[in-house]
């Protein structure tokens, strides 16, 4: 099966009424750990990676590879996902290494890491649309600020600035992305909230004004894991010093597909298991120095949570 764009899988997903998990991987274990659940779940998936966020000396290398592998999973609808390009390049070198979907994430300027003006967002992502369209390659942009931090991209938190229905509008219909992440009250990373505010942090009534003026747009819910407490108490309970947090609530996330969401991104939540795994093992097998059994731990609790999710997001099955 060759691997499907994002406006391909996203379509899917709005007929179905449902929301396909956009899952971050950082080395070919993930990716593999992300396939397998997909299988099992008969889901289809987006495999996603960021730009420099890998531990391969060669980027062009580790694309290469995870193109490799995803398309080895030809029994699996996967779309091959750049998450956060912050230029035209990184987007450009994506789509030379087979990637079948770019986000240009213009809402900073890569260079200064100051926030970029909306004019300056919209003729950077409209550049890549271009480049992107002419190679059959999906385009996801970014307006408003998500908020909380990108890990590796840039140490910045960021305070969430919702966004603008009626910009929103606007800048679809300047730059011609096929999905757009609104910031609808998600934020980035492991540190998201003090509270769990009551499990209301998402502002279902601004998705809804947004998919409204935008029907034919698929809306992208970034920053939206929940921080497991059981993850968050165990790598503490094996020498961890994460601080408490909150994140998204599993039911917000239903109602926010329930009124327009199609993609899910998920970094936090598969690393924080991953993490949490890791930690446990490594203390209850004190003498294990085998990485393979390690490893083997790490990427089964990856997929666990990964299913886990798909199953939450409607995803589950929808493979014949
Ligand atoms: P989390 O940090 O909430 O998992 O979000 C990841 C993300 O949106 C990547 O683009």
């Amino acid at each position: 099966m060759p691997l499907n764009t994002l406006a391909t899988t996203l379509s899917r997903a709005e007929e179905g009424g449902y929301a396909v998990g956009a899952f971050n991987v950082s080395d070919l274990n993930q990716a593999v750990a992300v396939l397998e659940a997909a299988r099992a779940e008969r889901s289809p998936v987006i495999v996603q990676a960021i730009a420099g966020m890998h531990p391969y000396a060669d980027e062009g290398w580790w694309w290469d590879r995870l193109r490799e592998v995803v398309q080895s999973y030809s029994d699996v609808e996967v779309t091959l996902h750049l998450d956060h390009g912050r230029s035209y390049d990184d987007c450009a070198r994506a789509i030379e290494h087979g990637f079948t979907s770019v986000m240009i994430d213009a809402s900073r300027n890569a260079e200064t890491d100051e926030p970029a003006s909306y004019e300056q967002n919209v003729a950077l992502t409209r550049s890549v649309v271009e480049l992107a369209h002419s190679r059959g390659v999906s385009v996801e942009g970014e307006l408003g600020t998500i908020g909380g931090a990108e890990a590796g991209l840039s140490g910045v938190v960021e305070e969430i600035v919702f966004a603008d229905p009626k910009q929103a509008a606007e800048f679809v219909d300047a730059t011609g992305v096929d999905a757009l992440a609104v910031a609808v009250g998600t934020s980035h990373g492991s540190v998201k909230f003090t509270t769990d505010q009551g499990g209301q942090s998402l502002r279902i009534s601004l998705i809804r004004d947004i998919k409204d003026r935008l029907p034919s747009t698929y809306l992208v819910l970034h920053g939206s894991s929940s921080i497991p407490p059981e993850a968050v108490v165990t790598i503490n309970r094996f020498g961890g010093v994460l601080p408490e947090s909150y994140g998204i609530d599993t039911e917000q996330k239903r109602e926010g597909i329930g009124s327009g969401i199609r993609k899910i991104n998920q970094g936090t939540d598969s690393h924080l298991t991953w993490t949490a795994a890791l930690r446990e093992f490594l203390s209850g097998h004190p003498t294990e120095v085998e990485p393979s059994v390690a490893i083997g731990v790490t990427m089964k609790a990856m997929s666990g949570i990964v299913a886990r999710r798909m199953r939450e997001f409607g995803s589950t099955g929808r493979v014949a």
